[in-house]
């Protein structure tokens, strides 16, 4: 057990030190001041904070006030949200410091199956109390910590908060230790693990992905889960198993369903079996029409459609380096646009496809209200521009071509996608509100995929400008 005392009365501190080093697994982090307490934040994680609210600004000064111990109490929210906090006051908490509950919750913080309250008080008159607490909890960190994670001989790269993560998964679902692979990861902080739940028969209880990346990222797929993906028919979207954001530091997780038996992503159908990637187009335009049934049609800007996927602050660094010749005027060229929910990513990863041909979706941290059109050509131009596709030979056979995207029977001449790539843009057609709205679309996918250095820009502002033109035409 990780724990981090905030207490600047070295004597009293070396009095709890001295019994909590008694509690067998205990690690203590020392802090005496504001100052050193935030530092200690910034890098450790910690299963608990013990906190004097009566701080000096900096170690060795005098100049104890709450201010800083609140800003202490404050920023351990902000960075590890979940984590216990246990306030220590001199006398019996006055209403300010009781006040300070509110921002306390009732967590499973370890998985045990019962819920703690996240921020308590203790008088140091009573801390005997305290260590009693503290002596329980170890019991619970110490059993989530003994669950092993098996990665089968192979690199898992995981900070501790994601392992915790998964212990805690293991633990709430009645495993014992889990067995750990990497499906994707490794530039950002966020990492796909498939995860098979052991039970103590050895038998794999729960078979499923997991997600742990930054909790503000986590916290937005979990929610567009909660708003959008659960209103889905049945089967169109992996089903969720649990979001864990408590305990964790910076990081959260969100578990899912694995898609067992959907072993090819869209890309790989297209490319091994072309002939049947149509009627996939098909069913998932199908598996999205509670999202596409109750949309909308408005008059938007061209530049609204681009915010969608690259938004104004983002969008100087985008294109930087690079000019798009009267990029304002296109985009204040007005289009009458569906909107509905969408999916926000749909390239042909975040399809998976079983041997029956059904697609399901995955990954949903771009899914909220948008412009209908997005998704299917996305879809489309995904095979171009993904870096899945680019060492296969499905992105030249479109890379070639994107001058003549905006004319549909040029760009599906002499390619064995035809039929793939009317089905993305019929769907568009159906859903998009106009003509105007799917090049629109096209123009905003382009846009975003200058700002991926696996992309050619060349290509992109190839597609950009023949889009460009046709807008410009018909102005
Ligand atoms: N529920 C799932 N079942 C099976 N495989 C999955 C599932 N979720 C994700 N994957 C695999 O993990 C990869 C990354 O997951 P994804 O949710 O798309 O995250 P990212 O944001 O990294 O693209 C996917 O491309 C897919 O191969
Ligand atoms: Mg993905």
């Amino acid at each position: 057990m990780q724990l981090l005392l905030v207490e600047d009365n070295k004597t009293f501190a070396q009095t709890v030190i001295d019994s909590l080093l008694r509690i067998p697994g205990t690690h203590i982090t020392r802090a005496s001041s504001r100052r050193s307490a935030l530092d200690a934040l910034a890098v450790g994680f910690f299963d608990a904070i013990i906190l004097d609210l009566s701080l000096p600004l900096e170690d060795n000064l005098l100049d104890d006030a709450p201010e800083h111990g609140q800003a202490v109490f404050h920023q351990a929210r902000e960075v590890a949200p979940g984590t216990p906090i246990f306030i220590l006051t001199g006398s019996d908490p006055d209403e300010f410091q009781l006040s300070l509950t509110r921002y306390g919750h009732q967590a499973d913080v370890w998985g045990t199956g019962t819920t703690i309250s996240t921020i308590v008080h203790y008088v140091k008159d009573r801390v005997d109390e305290l260590l009693v607490r503290l002596k329980e909890m170890s019991l619970d960190v110490s059993a989530t910590d003994a669950i092993t994670i098996d990665t089968r001989g192979r690199a898992l790269d995981l900070s501790v908060e994601q392992k915790r993560a998964l212990k805690v998964f293991t633990r709430l679902r009645g495993g014992v230790s889990c067995v750990a692979r990497k499906l994707t990861g490794g530039l950002s902080d966020a990492r796909t693990i498939k995860l098979s739940v052991i039970d103590d028969n050895g038998h794999v209880k729960v078979l499923c992905v997991a997600k742990l990346g930054r909790k503000e990222h986590i916290r937005i797929e979990n929610a567009a889960f909660d708003s959008h993906v659960e209103l889905l028919r049945m089967g169109a979207a992996t089903p969720r198993l649990n979001h864990l954001h408590m305990g964790l530091g910076r990081f959260a997780g969100i578990f899912y369903s694995l898609a067992e038996g959907y072993d090819d992503t869209f890309f790989d159908l297209v490319k091994n079996k072309p002939s049947e990637a149509p009627g996939v187009v098909e069913k998932l335009r199908e598996a999205l029409e509670r999202w596409i049934g109750v949309g909308t049609v408005r008059q938007v800007k061209i530049r609204d459609i681009r915010r969608r996927l690259v938004d104004d602050d983002a969008l100087g660094q985008v294109l930087s380096g690079t000019t798009i010749p009267r990029l304002a005027e296109i985009e204040d060229i007005e289009v009458r646009a569906f909107e509905s929910c969408i999916h926000g990513d749909l390239h042909g990863g975040n399809v998976l496809v079983n041997h029956e041909g059904f697609p399901v979706l995955i990954d949903f941290g771009d899914v909220g209200h948008g412009y209908t059109c997005l998704d299917p050509v996305t879809l489309e131009l995904s095979f171009a521009f993904h870096p899945d596709c680019q060492s296969n030979s499905l992105s030249k056979a479109f890379l070639d071509n994107l001058e003549n995207w905006p004319n549909i029977e040029k760009f599906m001449q002499g390619t064995p996608y035809a039929a793939t790539i009317e089905a993305c843009r019929d769907w568009a057609h159906d859903h998009g509100g106009s003509d105007k709205a799917v090049l629109a679309a096209g123009f905003a996918y382009a846009v975003r995929q200058l700002k991926y250095g696996t992309v050619s820009k060349e290509r992109a502002l190839i597609l950009i400008n023949s889009i460009a033109n046709q807008l410009l035409d018909q102005a």
